[in-house]
């Protein structure tokens, strides 16, 4: 494992870069082009490991997949025409590509074996085996409710499905089994989660309605179609986008650009929370479709804590690590609550989050559903483990650029299952030594 050293008392970081393309678009964007008829071309796909992990599955599959760089071809010719593997379908350490292709495969007249690394096998399944199950489709996981995953595909019909969590993964999956289903498919969901399936089915020339309940409730609907191949280009990672931002709030004097990044509302938690903490943020805004990017300012700042509560978290639950963060160097009180699912990431990302901090001096606790952390506290360089974590593992590093001493990640090779580019990205903008 590789312990990343990053330099304390960084200088301002400035300059203009760019991120990955967004992992989450990219990986619908290959799952659907896999369930269309015809070429589609994917630009801009993510560098991240994890979807790499999503491109093998499809080759497994037998689809033909070109990869040129950043630029994706894929030959879709519908669920029907995929092989059935040879072997277990390999998912890596990515929980999309798993829970995502568990949706398309309910469809597919044979069975599959859907696996991963130890650490994806310890985590929640039972979540996407239950509502495929109940569209007719046989999905079996271990006792503990954990991949392997066996699925037994075949005619699927539509059904009314309320989210028991907030969990896209979960959500995408039902609807990528209701666009094989008879009749209607519908979710509903209490607190809106990304939406970037919902965006490319409807690119893709598939219909699909969203209402919303007189008790705010999200109701998502889709019916059995064919999709159109698609041309895409994939919007920067706001998730990779994230820890620079936060960088660049933290580090005195800073003033950095983010070119080109992914700005959908059900993703963006983090500058709203920034906003109320007193952070200097200016977001232009393109208007883009399928899905909003734009370009963000950011200028450093004193910050105030804040709380997070539950209805808030769908939109930035990956960025939850930095929010912890930022908790530590604002003044006052920061508060994450109804965050429960942090327990079911990468990793315990409160355990993991909570102990880190806590190693560089910082004063927090955990909660059942999130955490605590009062602040300001003066970071001392010190020892922290990602946990084979990837946004523990940038979390990390960017605490080391406030720390009055060195700080060691532990596992920081992880950022690559998201952010290969994450430590030159930092480096280019000074932040690194
Ligand atoms: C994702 C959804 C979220 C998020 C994950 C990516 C997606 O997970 O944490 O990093 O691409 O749909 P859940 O659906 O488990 O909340």
């Amino acid at each position: 494992m590789t312990a990343a050293r990053f330099r304390s008392g960084a200088h301002p970081l400035s300059g203009s870069c760019g991120v990955p393309g967004d992992k989450s678009i990219s990986h619908r964007g290959a799952l659907l082009a896999m369930m269309a008829v015809g070429r589609s071309r994917i630009r801009n796909f993510s560098t991240a490991g994890d979807c790499a992990t999503t491109v093998r599955v499809l080759r497994q599959l037998g689809v033909p997949v070109h990869r040129h760089g950043v630029e994706l071809h894929v030959d879709g010719r519908g669920v029907e025409r995929l092989s059935a593997p040879a072997g277990p379908l390999d998912c890596g350490r990515s929980g999309t590509t798993i829970r995502l292709l568990a949706g398309v495969l309910a469809g597919a007249q044979f069975r599959s074996v859907l696996g991963g690394d130890d650490q994806l096998l310890r985590r929640p399944m039972a979540r996407v085996a239950e509502p495929l199950g109940r569209m007719g489709a046989r999905v079996t996981t271990s006792r503990a409710g954990t991949a392997p995953l066996t699925i037994d595909g075949g005619a699927l019909r539509g059904i009314q499905y309320r989210l028991p969590v907030a969990s896209a993964q979960v959500k995408s999956a039902v609807l990528l089994a209701g666009l094989q289903a008879s009749g209607v498919t519908t979710v509903v969901e209490e607190a809106a989660t990304r939406d970037h399936t919902e965006r490319l089915i409807q690119a893709m020339g598939a219909s699909l309605e969203v209402s919303r309940s007189v008790a705010g409730e999200l109701r998502t609907a889709v019916r059995a179609a064919t999709l159109d191949p698609v041309d895409l280009v994939v919007p920067g990672d706001f998730s990779s986008a994230a820890p620079l931002i936060v960088a660049a709030t933290l580090v005195p004097g800073s003033d950095v650009v983010i070119d080109d990044v992914g700005l959908n509302p059900t993703r963006t938690g983090l500058l709203r929370v920034l906003d109320r903490m007193g952070a200097d943020i200016d977001v232009e805004l393109a208007v883009a479709e399928p899905e909003p990017r734009g370009r963000v300012r950011i200028r450093s700042a004193e910050l105030a804590g804040t709380s997070v509560t539950a209805v808030e978290v769908p939109a930035i639950i990956d960025e939850l690590p930095l929010v912890g963060l930022l908790g530590a160097a604002a003044t006052g009180r920061t508060e994450v609550r109804g965050a429960q699912e942090l327990r079911a990431k990468e990793s315990d990302r409160i355990r993991g989050l909570v102990s880190g901090l806590r190693a560089l001096g910082a004063d927090a606790d955990e909660l059942p559903d999130g955490f605590v952390v009062h602040g300001p506290a003066t970071l001392r360089g010190g020892r922290c483990d990602a946990a084979g974590d990837h946004r523990l593992a940038m979390t990390f590093t960017v605490a080391g650029l406030i720390a009055g001493g060195p700080v060691h990640v532990d596992g920081s090779e992880f950022v690559a299952d998201s952010f290969p580019a994450f430590f030159s990205s930092l480096r280019h903008l000074g932040g690194a030594a």
